[in-house]
């Protein structure tokens, strides 16, 4: 039990995703028997670095790999693509060229943004995540979405690229700030709505090991996540269709976030995302109430926001909605719970609803 192993089923660029307390320090020996790179440059912020950046280096000095570290400033709003240029930069004085493999140490902001550095340097190289926060062990680090944000909106540059391996040691996330494993809380309770009420249910069970990060809950929930979402990247790894249900709660909440000039953080805008939809399901008939109340009650109980502040300007939320990634040819579209376990998609929302679910709130 407190070892798991998933594998993100894709043809030839199929990959493991390791879970493992105290894997850190024996990622190296891992990597030294699967020949991805002759020489690692990982990637991580400047505050991960100094917490876990020298146990990976020795690890990988330990096996016989050649491992350097380069740093960026922490947050989000260093990713982007100045940040992806000095990186770059860096790699090519130090003389990494194709033969060569990165490795993020970090949060979704170093996965996303390691992962595009690799899609776009020497026109490809390969890279592992080393997801350290619950977010990217539950979300960012899986199914190869990369990119960075540019003053027109978030993540509205990036690529499709899948890594060769991910390590997850659920350890790291005693260091995590609580926001920062609230955010992360938010991702993994999407899960349980838009696939597995078996799950959600879990969730509610367990609620106390889980926040006290006990193993006995955390690795069964962090491979969870893992296999649901790796089953959704293997039908859909473009995002044609299907893989937009990982998107419940985002629509509203990524607008949430924009508004709130990203002082709200990812996955506490994502909370309240996923409780303005929910609302906004029961209004357009496609929710029954005590559904929507079994996820607001969920989400109170981990701690997590469901109301919007009321600070937030309702009309910039409206704009930042329209410019938002997931709008195609000017429409909207939301996912939609049916019951806890089952999501649909649509553009059908009426505007008076949506005014009283931003509103209300
Ligand atoms: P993040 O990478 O900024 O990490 C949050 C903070 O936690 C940072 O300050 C970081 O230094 C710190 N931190 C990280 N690990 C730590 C640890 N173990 N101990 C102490 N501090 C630690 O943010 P995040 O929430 O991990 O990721 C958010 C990003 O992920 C956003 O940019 C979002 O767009 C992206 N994202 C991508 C996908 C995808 O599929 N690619 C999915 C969801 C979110
Ligand atoms: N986090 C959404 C996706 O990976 O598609």
């Amino acid at each position: 039990m407190c070892k798991q192993q998933v594998t993100v089923g894709l043809g030839a660029r199929s990959y493991p995703i390791l879970i493992q307390p105290g894997l850190l320090p024996q990622i190296g020996v891992d990597l030294a028997g699967r020949n991805i790179g002759k020489r690692f440059a990982v990637i991580s912020d400047d505050h991960v670095a100094v917490l876990y950046g020298e146990i990976l280096l020795q690890s990988l000095s330990e096996a016989g790999l050649d491992a350097e570290l380069i740093t960026f400033p922490r947050g989000e709003s260093n990713k982007n693509l100045q940040t992806i240029a000095s990186l770059a930069s860096e790699l090519a004085r130090r003389g990494f060229d194709r033969s060569d493999a990165l490795l993020a140490l970090g949060g979704g902001v170093t996965g996303d943004m390691t992962g595009f550095l690799a899609a776009v340097y020497m026109r490809g190289i390969a890279f592992v995540q080393v997801p350290t926060t619950l977010l990217a062990q539950v979300d960012s680090s899986v199914g190869g979405k990369t990119g960075v944000d540019i003053p027109e909106g978030k993540n509205l540059v990036g690529a499709f690229y899948q890594p060769q391996a991910v390590y997850i040691d659920p350890d790291v996330l005693k260091t995590l700030p609580h926001d920062e494993l609230l955010g992360g809380l938010a991702e993994v309770i999407k899960y349980g709505v838009i696939q597995d009420e078996e799950f959600f249910d879990f969730l509610s069970t367990n609620r106390e090991d889980i926040l006290a990060l006990k193993e006995n809950a955390i690795i069964p929930l962090i491979a969870r996540c893992c296999e649901i979402k790796a089953q959704v990247v293997e039908q859909d790894e473009r995002e044609g269709g299907l893989r937009r249900i990982l998107n419940f709660g985002h629509t509203i909440g990524h607008a949430i976030e924009a508004a709130s000039d990203f002082t709200l953080i990812h996955g506490l805008s994502i909370s309240i995302g996923m409780r303005a939809a929910a609302d906004l399901a029961v209004l357009g008939g496609h929710l029954v109430q005590q559904d929507a109340e079994r996820l607001r009650r969920l989400l109170e109980s981990f701690g997590l926001p469901v109301v919007i502040p009321s600070a937030l300007d309702r009309t910039a939320i409206k704009k930042f909605l329209q410019a938002d990634k997931k709008t195609i040819g000017g429409r909207v579209f939301f996912v939609f719970p049916e019951a806890i376990g089952r999501v649909v998609i649509t553009d059908k929302v009426e505007e008076t609803d949506l005014d009283e679910v931003l509103g209300k709130n």
